[in-house]
C-alpha cells in the first residue's frame, strides 16, 4: 500500500491558520508566527521547509522516548484493526485493563484502583470530585475546600483552575466565578532549600485553622511546572503528608508533568518516600502521542467515595478508556521500562548542568537550574518569545519560553550531540537577545 503524501502547507492554508484557528493561549489576531510542521521523528521535528530542529520540549512533557516510534506506532496498527473505540459503560476491554494492572503494579502501593480520562485537566478534576465524594460518604459534607500552594498549575478547565496559582496561574480573570481555595505559599526554591521552624509552623497553622473545612490538599510533587518551574525540598511533602494525617485531609499529588521518570525516579514522591490518597498522571502516559491521563487512588478513597448517597463515583467520559489510547500508553510503558531511562536522565541532567551553566553569566539571566531531565533558565525580565524563539530556531532547536522562563525537557532518546546543540542554541539566542 502506498501511503498518502502529506501536503505542504501553503501559504493560504497559513493564513486560514492564522484567522481561524486557535492555538494554545493565542490572540484572535495572532501577533506570534505559527511554525508549520512536516513530520517529526525521533528528537528532531522538520518545519514544513525543510528546516530540522532538535526539540526541547517533548511536545510539553509528553513525548519521552521522540516521535514517529516503531513500537508505538506498531501498538495503534495492531488495536486499529482490533477496535478503535467502545464506550466503557457496561463494557471493558483488555487494553483498559492491561493498562490499569501496569498502573497498579508501578503506582505507590495504596494506588489501588484507576479512573482513565481524557486529558491532564480532566484528571484533575476527577481527582477534586473524588476528594469531595469521599467526605460525603465519610459524613462530613462541609469538608469542601481544598488547600494548595502558590506557583502551582494544574490545567485549564474550571476546578484545575481554581488551585493554579491565583496570579501567575494564568487564570486571575476568572477569578470571580472560581471557588475559592486557600493558598499557602510556595514551598522554598531548591531542592536543598531549608524548611524553617517559622515556616512549618505557619503551614501547621493552617491546617489546623482550616482542616474542617477542607476536603484535600493537591499539590505538584518537587516540581512546580507551569506555575513557575520551580523545585523545592521533598522534606516539603513529607510535611505535607503528616499533616494532612494527623488533620484528616486528604492528599492529592498531580504527576501529570512529573511522572514516568522526569525527576528521576517514576513518580516524584519516591523522592519524599511519601504516598499520596489520590494521584493524577498524563502527558507521558502515552509518550506523548494520543490524550490520555489517570487518576488513581486507595481502596479506603473508592471504598468511601461510594459510601455517599449516589452509591458510585459520578464521571464517566464518553472516551472513557479508549481503547487505542490505552494500547498505546501499554506500548509506552514497556518501553520505558525495558530502556535504561534512569541512566538516560542521569545523563541528561549532568549535560544540562554543565552546559547551561555558562547561561547564568549572561546578561539579563536570573537563575540557571536543573533538575532530572528539566532544564530552566529564569530571566530578570519576561521573555520576547517571538525573538527568542526565531533565534533558537537559527541555531537548530526548538524551545517554547514563557513569562521569564526558558526551559527545555528533552525526549529521553536525546543524544549527547543534540543535547549539545540545543544547550548550544539557547545560549546563543539569549546572548543575543
Ligand atoms: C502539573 C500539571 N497538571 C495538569 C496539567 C493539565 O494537563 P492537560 O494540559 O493535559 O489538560 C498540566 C499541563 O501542563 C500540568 O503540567
Amino acid at each position: 500500500m502506498t501511503k498518502p503524501k502529506q501536503q505542504p502547507t501553503s501559504d493560504t492554508d497559513m493564513q486560514f491558520d492564522r484567522q481561524h484557528v486557535w492555538h494554545p493561549y493565542s490572540a484572535a489576531d495572532p501577533q506570534v508566527e505559527n511554525y508549520p510542521v512536516r513530520s517529526a521523528s525521533g528528537c528532531q521535528i522538520e518545519l514544513a521547509d525543510g528546516t530540522k530542529l532538535i526539540d526541547g520540549m517533548a511536545s510539553w512533557w509528553s513525548a519521552i522516548h521522540g516521535y514517529n516510534v516503531a513500537e508505538i506506532n506498531h501498538a495503534i496498527e495492531h488495536q486499529i484493526s482490533q477496535m478503535s473505540h467502545v464506550m466503557f459503560g457496561g463494557l471493558t476491554h483488555q487494553p483498559a485493563i492491561e493498562l490499569c494492572k501496569k498502573l497498579v503494579a508501578l503506582s505507590p502501593e495504596p494506588m489501588q484502583r484507576v479512573f482513565l480520562s481524557d486529558s491532564g485537566s480532566v484528571s484533575v478534576e476527577v481527582a477534586m470530585k473524588m476528594a469531595l465524594q469521599y467526605w460525603h460518604g465519610a459524613r462530613q459534607p462541609q469538608k469542601s475546600r481544598f488547600i494548595t500552594v502558590r506557583n502551582g498549575y494544574h490545567g485549564d478547565t474550571f476546578g484545575a483552575m481554581s488551585v493554579c496559582d491565583p496570579v501567575n496561574g494564568m487564570h486571575s480573570l476568572f477569578s470571580d466565578v472560581l471557588p475559592q481555595a486557600l493558598f499557602l505559599p510556595a514551598p522554598p526554591q531548591g531542592i536543598d532549600a531549608a524548611l524553617s521552624d517559622d515556616w512549618l509552623v505557619e503551614l501547621e497553622q493552617a491546617f489546623i485553622s482550616h482542616s474542617d473545612s477542607v476536603a484535600a490538599f493537591i499539590i505538584e510533587p518537587v516540581v512546580q511546572g507551569a506555575g513557575g518551574m520551580r523545585f523545592y525540598n521533598p522534606q516539603y511533602l513529607q510535611h505535607i503528608r503528616r499533616l494532612c494525617d494527623e488533620h484528616q485531609v486528604l492528599l492529592i499529588t498531580d504527576e501529570i508533568a512529573t511522572g514516568f521518570g522526569r525527576t528521576g525516579k517514576l513518580f516524584a514522591v519516591e523522592h519524599a518516600n511519601i504516598t499520596p490518597d489520590i494521584m493524577c498522571i498524563g502527558k507521558a502516559l502515552t509518550g506523548g502521542t494520543l490524550s490520555l491521563a489517570a487518576t488513581l487512588c486507595s481502596h479506603d478513597v473508592a471504598q468511601t467515595v461510594c459510601q455517599s448517597a449516589a452509591g458510585v463515583f459520578m464521571h464517566g467520559p464518553t472516551f472513557m478508556g479508549n481503547p487505542l489510547a490505552c494500547a498505546v500508553a501499554n506500548a509506552s510503558i514497556d518501553l520505558l521500562l525495558r530502556s535504561p531511562w534512569q541512566q538516560r536522565v542521569a545523563a541528561i541532567e549532568s549535560q544540562l548542568r554543565t552546559q547551561l551553566a555558562p547561561c547564568a553569566d549572561l546578561e539579563g539571566v536570573a537563575d540557571v537550574r536543573v533538575m532530572g531531565a528539566i532544564g530552566v533558565i529564569e530571566m530578570h525580565q519576561p521573555i520576547d518569545v517571538a525573538a527568542l524563539q526565531a533565534n533558537v530556531i537559527a541555531n537548530g532547536a526548538w524551545i517554547r519560553p514563557f513569562g521569564k522562563l526558558a526551559y527545555v525537557m528533552p525526549p529521553y532518546v536525546i543524544s549527547s550531540e543534540q543535547l549539545s546543540q540545543l544547550t548550544g542554541a539557547i545560549h546563543n539566542a539569549l546572548a543575543k537577545s
